[in-house]
């Protein structure tokens, strides 16, 4: 196929059109009777284990998923983006996260020169860095430690990096190494989101990191300077230099803004803002809270699921496997949602996380701003239904708001996330519960849901059991599960920094392996601007309103009205 063409006119794409009728006709209860579809269903990889034996899917239609595959030049496209090829076309500009944790003697080039070293020279100003300001011999301007740090940014330049501090907050070995520091976030320009991040903290003992790509996002500048008067408001305006650092691509604007450039870290054009965990963004706030050994660790994991996704055969690689699943759930089965449900209280910030870096065609948050795209790559308006409404919510406490809907309603493919050993093993006591006589642990009732959820999903409950069980007729109708409703689980042996960093690669992959198979641009984000800049003209109407009196002239009858309203 060239590829100007759309991947809707290929054979394979066709074919498993065909297939959808097919596979229909059958129920999930019927498919997970056959044991050896669900043992080819079953992929373990470094600790991990992936069934997807509960896809609405059988062993013919994972094959003609493959033919898609190789339709799609999915193989190549992986090692184009790999080989650092201008791949994000729009931007003209190569898509290459993966060296952010690839191990020093890695070689990875960009426009021909390796960029690994460059890497490795920004994480070892991290580690240095940071640990001086841990040990206490980086200061601040009265001599006390800094052992407070808010890190502002928003989007790309905060989701990662929050998903993976609440991840590890509760890790035994990342909490031994945090013991009498802080990390908040600033994302929001909203003064209640400044008020909550400066709320109980010293400026004295405060480190501020400003994190931002561009250094030009209005809401993380005007944070930035709110916190910078908060610091020299306090300690004077010279202060700024030991309590303000930065991390940017775009070091000149760092140094405009006062922000000493031996103090900024660096990046580059060629890590997606909602691919940028893995650099300092995320990096250097998490060094700075858990120290540089606990940070190398998760990118350990993360470099894993990269060589594997690179070299895996597909029916092996579970990236592909899981970007695959995605595209026929969306695509062909037509279910345009999938729900994120990690069994672990660690894990409750993945889900806001995976939503902005995927946003394919019909919405936007990870996965939804990568994938949130009307057109191909080459500008051509797509035909089909592409990209995923990701939401999520840990279990158990999603079971009590929605999957009443998941269960009855709406059919939305779900992912159950679950980990062998939790993170709060010390806690893991067996107590006897009066009413039942079963004696339980939290973490056993937590995986009990893990492990039911799927079953009944996917076996759901008829009107015929339902009479065996005597349930008055009137009620049968309510009490009935239809089933055959696809979902998936990933056991993680436990949720170290490594593992964490396993499951970012996966979600991260996934996320391209989709846009290349939709034959779309998974890296641009042109969607957010229109929003930008009409917000600029409400702040210059704003501002002249507000210092000249000027009237509010040029918007519509219902925006004129309410900033009438709000001027007020
Ligand atoms: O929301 C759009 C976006 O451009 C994201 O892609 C990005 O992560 C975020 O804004 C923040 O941008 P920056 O890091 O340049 O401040």
């Amino acid at each position: 196929m060239a590829c100007s063409a759309l991947i809707c006119d290929s054979e394979p794409w066709k074919d498993l059109k065909g297939h959808v009728e097919d596979i229909k006709k059958t129920h999930l209860r019927d498919l997970m009777r056959d044991s050896e579809r669900c043992k080819s269903m079953m992929v373990e990889f470094d600790g991990l284990l992936l069934d997807y034996s509960r896809q609405c899917a059988r062993q013919d239609t994972i094959q003609k998923l493959f033919g898609l595959a190789e339709a799609a030049h999915l193989k190549e496209k992986i090692k184009k983006m790999y080989d650092g090829e201008h791949i994000n076309s729009t931007e003209d500009r190569s898509v290459l996260h993966v060296a952010l944790r690839a191990s020093r003697d890695t070689v990875i080039c960009n426009d021909g020169k390796n960029i690994v070293s460059d890497v490795w020279k920004v994480l070892d100003k991290i580690s240095e860095f940071s640990e001086r300001v841990r040990s206490g011999s980086w200061v601040g301007v009265t001599g006390k430690a800094l052992k407070d740090v808010i890190a502002v940014g928003i989007g790309g330049s905060f989701l990662g990096p929050l998903f993976v501090h609440t991840a590890l907050q509760t890790d035994p070995e990342a909490i031994a190494c945090a013991e009498g520091r802080q990390l908040r976030f600033l994302a929001n320009v909203d003064p209640i989101d400044v008020a909550r991040s400066i709320t109980g903290l010293n400026p004295e003992t405060t480190l501020v990191v400003v994190v931002s790509k561009t250094f030009t996002t209005a809401e993380t500048m005007l944070n930035a300077r709110t916190l910078r008067e908060w610091i020299s408001a306090a300690l004077g305006s010279e202060a700024v230099a030991k309590h303000m650092v930065a991390v940017s691509t775009n070091l000149t604007l760092v140094e405009k803004f006062g922000i000493d450039p031996n103090n900024a870290f660096a990046f580059w054009d060629w890590v997606g803002g909602r691919y940028s965990v893995c650099s300092a963004v995320g990096m250097l706030p998490l060094s700075l809270q858990y120290g540089f050994s606990v940070v190398e660790k998760f990118l350990k994991g993360a470099s894993s699921i990269d060589q594997h996704f690179y070299s895996a055969p597909f029916d092996k690689n579970i990236p592909v496997l899981l970007g695959l699943l995605s595209v026929w759930n969306v695509s062909f089965l037509g279910y345009p949602a999938r729900a994120i449900l990690p069994y672990s209280q660690a894990l409750e910030k993945f889900a806001p996380h995976i939503q902005q870096a995927c946003m394919l065609t019909t919405t936007l948050s990870f996965n939804m701003e990568s994938n949130g795209k009307g057109v191909s790559i080459d500008g051509v308006p797509l035909p089909f239904e592409a990209g995923e409404i990701d939401f999520g919510e840990p279990g158990t406490n999603g079971q009590h708001s929605f999957y009443q809907l998941i269960h009855q309603g709406r059919v939305i493919p779900c992912d159950f996330i679950g980990v062998v050993k939790s993170q709060q093993s010390a806690l893991f006591m067996f107590l006897l519960d009066c009413f039942t006589g079963e004696v339980v642990s939290n973490h056993d009732e937590l995986m009990s849901n893990f492990f039911a959820q799927p079953d009944a999903l996917a076996y759901g409950k008829s009107p015929e059991q339902l009479l065996t069980e005597k349930v008055p007729q009137h009620l049968i109708s309510h009490k009935t599960f239809s089933g055959n409703r696809p979902s998936l689980n990933l056991l993680l042996p436990c949720l170290n920094a490594y593992n964490i960093g396993q499951l970012l690669a996966i979600y991260e992959h996934r996320i391209a392996v989709e846009g290349f198979i939709w034959g779309i641009n998974s890296f641009d984000q042109w969607g957010v601007e229109l929003g930008k800049s009409l917000a600029s003209q409400v702040r210059k109407q704003l501002n002249k309103s507000r210092t000249k009196g000027e009237p509010v002239e040029g918007f519509n009858y219902s925006t004129t009205t309410m900033l009438k309203k709000y001027l007020e």
